[in-house]
């Protein structure tokens, strides 16, 4: 069953008719909130939100390893996780969606790996590509099904937050090769691939990041969050594309 993460702005898939809500529990503990389990165009679909029913979870105190662990306990298969970004630069500007192919992480002290060494093995994950490209392609052919434009490639690079960063802070992740940034791709995207769960990302770029274009001085927060909640719709529509192809591709 395909799963979708859904983040902010995405706390409630309001296009998914609920059949069941799992109160899920894992060795790692309790995910953000229910699984939610239901139908997106007329296909089976697991949902949860990655911050929690009530968005109460800041990006660094999301139980990651609960949330993947309970997606895959309860019978997902894939995961396509939906995230919010700043575009570090042009094309990567607000109101594009984004398909991105590498990650660049400069998070820290989240637990970040299953393999922690506790049944007394070390184990390593190839983790060349980080997006499974099976599912990457599928989600390309199903925002030409909806007509939705969708910006293929580009590295996203995951920030610890809460706060938003620096100019100065930009301008290094600009010279590390990333072209957007957001909080929440690591670790979720390595505990996916430790879990064998195949995991893309749909990244909504909702303001121009920290220092560049319109943020030069500031970034407009409501601008930022109007903007997530408007072009959300877009990415749903992939979404609802996307269920369908899965199901007839399997
Ligand atoms: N930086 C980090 N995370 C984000 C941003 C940003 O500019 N916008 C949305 N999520």
């Amino acid at each position: 069953m395909l799963a979708i993460i859904g983040g902010s702005s995405l706390n409630r898939l309001s296009a998914l008719t609920a059949t069941r809500r799992v109160t899920a529990s894992t060795p790692y503990g309790a995910p953000s909130g229910a699984l939610v389990l239901g139908r997106l165009n007329r296909h089976e679909v697991m949902f949860l939100a990655r911050h929690g029913d009530a968005h109460h979870l800041p990006p660094h105190q999301i139980n990651y390893r609960a949330n993947i662990r309970a997606l895959r306990d309860h019978g997902a298969t894939r995961i396509i996780a939906v995230a919010t970004v700043g575009g570090i630069a042009p094309p990567f500007t607000p109101g594009v969606v984004a398909l991105p192919d590498q990650m660049l992480d400069y998070t820290w002290g989240r637990a970040a790996t299953f393999f922690d060494g506790a049944d007394g093995t070390v184990k390593h994950i190839d983790f060349t590509q980080p997006y499974d490209e099976d599912l990457r392609v599928r989600l390309i052919d199903a925002a030409r099904h909806a007509d939705e434009p969708l910006m293929v490639g580009g590295t996203y690079a995951a920030t610890q937050g809460p706060r938003l960063e620096t100019a100065a802070e930009i301008k290094r992740l600009a010279r590390d090769g990333a072209h957007m940034v957001g909080m929440t791709g690591m670790p979720e995207a390595a505990l996916a691939r430790e879990l064998n769960l195949p995991y893309a990302a749909l990244a909504l770029v909702v303001n121009a990041a920290a220092g560049t274009g319109a943020s030069a001085q500031a970034i407009d927060l409501a601008a930022a969050e109007n903007l997530a909640h408007t072009a959300m719709a877009g990415v749903i529509r992939i979404l609802e594309a996307v269920v369908a192809l899965i199901h007839d591709g399997d």
